[in-house]
This record gives C-alpha cells, structure tokens and sequence, in this order.
C-alpha cells in the first residue's frame, strides 16, 4: 500500500503538450489509493479530454466556475475544492500558469482553486528549454518555493518542439514518488523500525492434526497496516491467519508453530525500536509429532505436551530491548492478572483484552482494550473496530517513545 492511499488529490491541469501524460498520473494516483478530482483550464481541454480524465478519475472534472452541463447551471466553489484536497498537485504548469500563480491573477477555476488551497501544492512545469531558462521563469520558481510550494523539476530530454533540453515535465512515476515522499518525510514514525506477533500458532499432533486456537491475526495486522502508514518499516511474525497486510513497509514472515515465530523474533529483535506481542501463542506443544496419520483405535488418547518458550518474556528479560508492548487475554480477575503479567514479562505497555467484554475477542472486527503502563496507570478505551483499536495503541507508543 501506498501513503497515498486514503488522501484528497487535486490535480490541476494546464494547457501543454505535457497535459497528455496526465491521464497515467491519474491512473497511478487511483491505483495508490487516492481519490483524485480534476480541474482543468480550459486550455488545457485542446490536450486531454475531460471525459479522459472523469473517467479515470471516477469524478467529474471541472474547468469553469459554474458547471454548464448541469441543467441548474450550479457554482463550482472553489474554495470547497481547495479545502477537500489533502494535497494538491499542478501539472503540467506551463510558464504563464506560473505567472499568474505568482501574481495572485486569477482568471480561471483552476487558478481559483490554488488561491483557496491550505493544503501542500506541487506542481510540475512542463516547456521548452529557452523558456525554462528564461529569467523570469526562473525568478517565478523563487516566487512559488518562496509561498511554499514545492517544485518537481523537470527532466532533460527531447522535447515537443524537437530541440532537446531542460522543460520535460518530470514522468508521472516520479511526480508520484516525489509527494510519496513528501508525505513520508513528516510521518511521526519515519524512522523507527517494529517487530509484531500476531494470529495464532499451530503445534503439530501427526501430518494432518494440530494443537491452535481462534486467533485471526486482525489485530496484530492493524497493528502493522497503522504502523506502517505512520512511516514505521514493520516486521510482522504472522502465525496461520487469512489477514491480508498489503504495504511497502511491511516484511511479512509466516510461521506456524510457537518455537518457529520464537526464532524469527530472535532473528530480528536486535535491530528494532518497538516491539508488539499480539500473537495467542499455544502454550504447549505435543512432545512427540507423529510421522504418520494417529489411527483411530483405543477409546481414550493421551498425548503428552511441552511447555512452548514464552517468547514476550524472553524479550523482556533481554538486557537490552525495544520498548515493548504485551496483550493479555483474560476472562476473570483481569487487572490483577494483567499486572502480574506486565510485571512477570517487563513490558512496558500491557493491552488488556477481557473476554466478557462482548465487542472484544477472537475473529471480531471489534475490540475493547485497557492500557496499562509501567507507572501502573490504568487507561480504559471504549469498544473501536480493530484499526481504530490499533490507533489508540500506537498514541500510548509514539507519547512514550518520542
Ligand atoms: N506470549 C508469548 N509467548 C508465549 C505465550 C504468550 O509471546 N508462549 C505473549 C502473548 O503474545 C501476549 C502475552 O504473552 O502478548 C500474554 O499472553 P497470554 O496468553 O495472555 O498469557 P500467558 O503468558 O500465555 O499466560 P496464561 O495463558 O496463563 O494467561
């Protein structure tokens, strides 16, 4: 997944050659996860269709202060437009868009627009190489750097004129890359590194039985999802679970019993900053692992178990370790269990889950969790779906870690 995946683009389109390239920048800010409305000058329409580009888009695009296909002729507003957006990006911007970006003239939706926007404005000049250069283009790219819009240079390459030079806007892969990571830059967990547990693990009877539980592995992948769009690069130690945890920052490694997800923590446990223990582990694990099939034959089977490492404890015992966080999943006598716990495994954050809260416990997209912190301080959050869940955790991190 990408970090633009949830946010508001605007795209502003001016009229150059470069106005074509648009209809893949929109492809790509789509398939990114971001929702792109579209203004045009109305220059720019001789380029790119707007019908190109509503369709890519999935929105209307919009060039004019009122809508004139609408039958009641209705206002275009562009200060709702400039404050919709998360982030705006212009391109192409040719020499006179500039120009008038500069001066405050506006002269058309599009311009409208940036005046209105509070939101971080990018954008991509596109010309040929003598105008590029010209001292006033030059003097406008001051300007706009100066009210804090940010430049994505153009490329050198051959042009539309067929000289070949400085003017090519930047390729739409790296219009994208560069808000990525503009975006990525200001998250809070930039450059920290996580290690999580999560979802259950399996301990094998024969080749076809084993010993789990109901753990999905939903919250341990929020977790990771929420971590990773804050910027963080996530370890996720996932036992058997269906969650799907699609991200740039996420290094996935499936395993399925205890003594497994025990050696990849230990693998990576050195080089991380936070540390998450959301896995139901099985406490035990057969002594034995049948080679083949256990046939059906005495009325009673005993099978003998083996305590599994308990993984969380034998980080907290580690001289040196991330800060670290525990679950706890109790079904009486909760917060004397869960001290115990926190104090019995080190951690520096205990989330206790109670299974007779009804929004709380296995395969639920609910959770209801309280936070207990080293101080013993008590912190009870009310019933969330499990990414809002994830949220309130990583605060309690990030206030206790930056
Ligand atoms: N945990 C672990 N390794 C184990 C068992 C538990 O890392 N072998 C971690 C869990 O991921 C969780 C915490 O320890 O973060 C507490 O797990 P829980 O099952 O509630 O507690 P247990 O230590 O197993 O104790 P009990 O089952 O007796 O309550």
């Amino acid at each position: 997944m990408s970090y633009l995946s949830g946010k508001k683009i605007l795209l502003g389109v001016t009229g150059g050659i470069a106005a074509y390239k648009t209809t893949y920048l929109v492809r790509l800010l789509v398939k990114a996860g971001a929702t792109v409305k579209v203004v045009m000058t109305p220059a720019s329409r001789e380029f790119v269709t707007p019908l190109t580009l509503s369709t890519l888009s999935k929105n209307p695009v919009l060039s004019h202060f009122t809508n004139e296909e609408d039958e009641n002729d209705t206002w275009n507003n562009h200060v709702d437009l400039g404050l919709w957006a998360d982030y705006m990006i212009i391109a192409p911007v040719t020499a006179n868009t500039m120009s008038k970006m500069v001066g405050g003239t506006i002269d058309n939706l599009l311009l409208a627009v940036y005046c209105s926007a509070k939101c971080p404005v990018f954008y991509a000049p596109a010309m040929d190489l003598d105008m590029y250069k010209h001292p006033s283009t030059q003097h406008n790219f001051k300007q706009l750097e100066s009210y804090g819009n940010h430049m994505i240079p153009a490329g050198v390459g051959e042009l539309a004129s067929g000289l070949s030079g400085e003017g090519r806007m930047a390729e739409p892969e790296e219009i994208v890359s560069y808000v990525e990571d503009y975006i990525s830059d200001k998250l809070p967990l930039k450059s920290k590194s996580a290690l999580i547990t999560a979802g259950p693990t399996y301990e094998p009877i024969d080749p076809v039985r084993f010993i789990g539980n109901h753990s999905s592995g939903k919250m341990g992948g929020a977790l990771a999802m929420e971590l990773a769009h804050l910027g963080a690069q996530v370890v996720l130690i996932m036992g058997p679970s269906h969650v799907i945890t699609n991200h740039n920052n996420i290094d996935r490694q499936n395993v399925t019993t205890a003594q497994q997800m025990y050696d990849a923590v230990h693998k990576h446990i050195d080089s991380v900053d936070i540390a998450i223990f959301s896995a139901a582990v099985a406490d035990y694990r057969p002594v034995n692992r049948a080679d083949q099939k256990i046939k059906k034959s005495a009325d009673t089977l005993s099978i003998e178990l083996v305590k599994n490492p308990d993984i969380l404890a034998s980080v907290g015992a580690m001289k040196l370790r991330p800060f670290l966080v525990g679950f706890a999943l109790e079904t009486d006598n909760e917060l004397d269990y869960a001290f115990a716990k926190a104090e019995k495994k080190n951690t520096d954050l205990l989330i206790l889950n109670s299974l007779r809260d009804k929004g709380a416990g296995f395969k639920k997209d609910t959770n209801k969790i309280t936070i207990i912190d080293r101080q013993k301080n008590v912190i009870p959050f009310d019933t969330k779906s499990k990414t809002e869940v994830a949220k309130d955790i990583i605060n309690e991190i990030i206030k206790r870690t930056s």
